[in-house]
């Protein structure tokens, strides 16, 4: 499992890569001709090269053999022996058809049904379709070893990758990784805004438009119509879970991400082929789409619009881009040349309410993580588009915008301190200008060392109370340095109210991503601290954002070593999914 090729391989591959380099940089990345140049399983191997690099992933299997006393399931010996005849097996179902199980998505209309039932013999945990479930490097399709050694650079990925930590890392989080898409492949109900009850339709009266509940809204007992809706802070009504779509769309990027690293590591067609079936699900089909806007997200029933709050529900598209984007070679999306364009299409016109709509400009005015997310998720929409110059522009500003301003001199964010929750806030907030960063990255536009003006300025905590405040001064290293010191220490030595759910596995992934960005040695120390705490407290479930509580939690898992690979890679291969 070395990462090492001949010199004369290496000689080859760097000619390569500056053609790849030439191809993926001069074009958008998802024009149709940078997706018809892009990688089959072949990328841009020579027959020689073919053959040296089959001649290689043969030692390593054999090694791999000789370590593992040979697989003991015969399936997985015949997808050792014949990946392309399995392929080939793979091609001749759609996805999800396998095993018998008749609730494979296609393209015709939805199913009814809510919750998919596994056929009948069907041994749920344990589904015979072969998917694969372990990192196994003879598995990974040359194609992403040539996109990773050109956007990260063959020396510097090698180094990365023969650190001992980064093999453990690897392994665990493909494993995980594969955990998590196979779930999602399996899956087969339909992940739809039309899935709402009638009673839930906004008041546009179009179900197609997607619609999630105010948490803390209830019915008025005092009218007979029970409206106005009264706020009871602090007490979630359930009523919010008789509308899925929030859960729903999250729950889709979630699985795109994921299936896409799965196609990634693996090379298995079936992940690229779901993703396509889920994106045309959500924003395509006639019959499951979403209008594309979110006017009636964190909905109060009885008002005409929802709120701002609702249009940080969309933040995670950035997964499914990422999901998008590594699967750009597959034979999938080959065969489905107008996605990509329909999908552009569906976010031109979300960009067009989104840029008129007030509840999209109370979020982008907003100085706090509602702020650092609607530019996460405006900026990953213009590279989506391929609006390089605007999003060129959009992260350039996020210096003054968001870096400069909400960081402290001595590293706290102000405006997450003076909320009840702080310390989960905190750390929320900085993930998203870490996200920040690496996005700016990929335009040549360095976040990292950025510090803004020091200033005096008042934030409004509610209707009658402002508070003056300090902002300014420090740089997303003081930040994480300073979340770090803490998230070693005890609880009660945050100097704020309440620290709310404290996430340290959270912190140790942007510390390893700080020592990437700032040096190693500045780091090592209070990271080895950070991992004795995670050790000690073992993964603490967290949330992401409003209306988080209900999602499945995607915390605790060990994505920090995709994270670093695409900080690497300065943003261009993909970002941290949090
Ligand atoms: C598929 O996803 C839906 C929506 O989250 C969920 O309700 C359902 O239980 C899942 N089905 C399976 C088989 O995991
Ligand atoms: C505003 O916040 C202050 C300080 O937290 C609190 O004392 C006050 O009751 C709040 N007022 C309202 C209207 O919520």
């Amino acid at each position: 499992m070395v990462y090492i090729r001949g010199s004369s391989k290496r000689t080859i591959t760097v000619v390569l890569g500056l053609c790849v380099v030439f191809v993926l940089f001069t074009l958008t990345p998802y024009s149709d001709k940078a997706l018809s140049n892009l990688p089959d399983h072949g990328f841009r191997h020579s027959t020689e090269d073919q053959a040296l690099e089959q001649e290689r992933r043969r030692k390593q299997k054999e090694q791999w053999e000789n370590e593992h006393n040979m697989p003991e399931n015969p399936y997985q010996n015949e997808q050792v022996e014949k990946p392309e005849e399995l392929n080939k097996q793979l091609f001749e179902n759609p996805p999800g058809h396998d095993n018998g199980n008749t609730n494979a998505p296609s393209n015709d209309e939805p199913r009814q049904q809510k919750q998919g039932k596994p056929s009948p013999g069907q041994d749920e945990d344990s589904p015979n379709d072969g998917l694969p479930t372990e990192f196994l490097e003879f598995r990974v399709p040359s194609s992403s070893q040539q996109i990773m050694e050109t956007k990260i650079g063959a020396s510097r990925l090698k180094e990365f990758l023969a650190e001992k930590q980064n093999i453990e890392a690897r392994e665990v989080a493909v494993a995980y990784i594969l955990r998590q898409a196979n779930v999602a492949y399996r899956n087969n109900t339909v992940y739809s805004v039309v899935n709402k009850p009638e009673t839930k339709i906004p008041p546009s009266g179009d179900i197609h438009d997607y619609t999630s509940l105010a948490r803390y809204f209830w019915k008025n007992p005092k009218t007979p119509d029970n409206l106005p809706y009264i706020r009871l802070d602090g007490k979630p009504n359930p009523d919010m879970d008789s509308v899925w779509d929030y859960r729903l769309l999250r729950k889709m990027f979630r699985d795109c991400y994921y299936m896409g690293q799965g196609y990634f590591w693996t090379g298995d067609e079936r992940y690229a082929e779901k993703i396509v079936y889920r994106v045309k699900e959500w924003f395509l089909d006639e019959k499951t789409k979403m209008n594309p806007h979110l006017k009636y997200g964190s909905l109060i029933f009885g008002n005409p619009l929802g709120r701002a709050q609702g249009v940080l529900d969309m933040f995670k598209v950035y997964g499914m881009f990422d999901g998008l984007k590594a699967i750009q070679g597959s034979k999938a999306m080959q065969r489905e040349p107008e996605l990509i364009k329909n999908l552009q299409s569906w976010f031109t016109d979300y960009l067009v309410w989104m840029d008129a709509s007030i509840q999209a400009n109370q979020e982008k005015n907003a100085h706090n993580n509602h702020g650092t997310y609607f530019t996460v998720q405006y900026l990953s929409i213009l590279e989506f588009l391929g609006r390089d110059a605007d999003a060129k522009v959009m992260a350039e500003d996020a210096k003054a915008v968001r870096v400069g301003p909400q960081i402290r001199e001595d590293g706290a964010q102000p405006h997450e301190t003076i909320r009840p929750i702080s310390f989960f806030y905190s750390t929320f907030n900085l993930q998203g200008l870490i996200l920040l960063a690496i996005q700016a990255d990929s335009h040549g536009i360095s976040l990292w060392n950025h510090r803004g003006p020091i200033e005096d300025k008042t934030i409004r905590i509610n209707s009658s109370k402002s508070v003056p405040i300090k902002v300014g001064g420090g740089s997303i290293e003081d930040a994480v340095r300073y979340l770090s010191l803490y998230a070693v220490r005890d609880p009660s030595e945050w100097p704020y109210p309440d620290s709310g759910t404290r996430n340290e596995r959270d912190v140790l992934k942007m510390a390893r991503i700080a020592a990437l960005v700032y040096g190693k040695d500045k780091w090592e120390e209070l990271i080895e601290n950070l991992e004795a705490k995670v050790d000690e407290n073992q993964p603490g479930e967290g949330e992401g954002g409003e209306g988080a509580t209900t999602t499945t939690a995607d915390d605790g898992d060990p994505n920090g070593f995709i994270c670093e690979l695409g900080v690497l890679s300065k943003g261009t291969l993909w970002h941290c999914y949090k």
